[in-house]
């Protein structure tokens, strides 16, 4: 069965010192009451990375970057490569946020080699997906995430996909307080996994893990991950508190 998963995304918050007293307190609580079958993910900043494996290591939580280089070396100044990504210990990265296509203009074939690069060196991929509030109201929400997941996903191999999480993540519920509906939601994951079993078959789509995220918080969680096609969330403001995370770690 397809795993279900909480991704916590810190975006860019909290300096190092606090970075590290945050996943302290997550990994304690996971070591005193393990998180089962689920898996629980922490992305961070870059600088927190190196600091949070050595926190976060021989335990259940797991950890991974916000963005990684499209190349794998070289003279890029100010890029971060998959292989440093690995080298601290972390094992995702996730790819395609919506904030990283808007406010940095990363287009899908961009978004591609990066997914390439980072398999490639080993790390797992959380690829976000999501349609712009005119994008819905005007009714296409569908087919530009069919579009994002064509060019930026689907040139990958079966093989390639089984490290691939999607996160579906519409930008208009992003750190904005409005929520998908838990209809909403399912509709669009039962779409993603469609189109996944039309390109790769049966097996891979069930296999496939399609997060939700978009203001989720403990008080809505539940709902939105009792959906069917809902397995599991990545969530932004919400992970930036102990008390809230592991609540939506609880949730699912
Ligand atoms: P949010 O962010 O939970 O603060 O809405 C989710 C995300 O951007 O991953």
């Amino acid at each position: 069965m397809r795993k279900k998963i909480v991704a916590g995304n810190w975006k860019m918050n909290l300096d190092l010192a606090e970075g590290i007293g945050l996943a302290k307190t997550i990994n304690q609580y996971f070591r005193e009451k393990p998180s089962g079958e689920r898996g629980v993910i922490l992305c961070t900043p870059f600088i927190h990375l190196a600091g949070v494996a050595e926190i976060l290591k021989g335990g259940k939580v797991e950890l991974g970057a916000q963005n990684c280089a499209s190349e794998q070396s070289g003279a890029y100044t100010g890029e971060i490569s998959a292989t440093m990504i690995k080298s601290t210990g972390a094992n995702y990265v996730i790819i395609g946020h919506s904030e990283r296509r808007t406010y940095y203009h990363e287009d899908d074939m961009l978004l591609n080699r990066k997914t390439l690069t980072a398999l490639k060196n080993g790390l797992n991929v959380i690829f976000c997906c999501g349609e712009v509030k005119e994008e819905r109201e005007s009714g296409n929400h569908f087919s530009v995430v069919k579009v994002q997941l064509d060019n930026g996903l689907f040139t990958l191999s079966a093989d390639e996909l089984k490290s691939v999480v999607i996160a579906y993540e519409p930008v208009w519920a992003i750190g904005t307080g409005l929520t998908a509906t838990p209809d909403q939601a399912q509709e669009m994951h039962k779409y993603i996994r469609k189109l996944v079993q039309d390109k790769y078959g049966k097996e891979t789509a069930d296999n496939m893990t399609i997060l939700y995220g978009g203001s989720c918080k403990p008080s809505n969680a539940a709902e939105i991950f009792s959906k069917p096609d809902v397995d599991g969330g990545l969530i932004g403001g919400a992970s930036l508190k102990k008390e809230d995370f592991v609540a939506i770690v609880e949730a699912l």
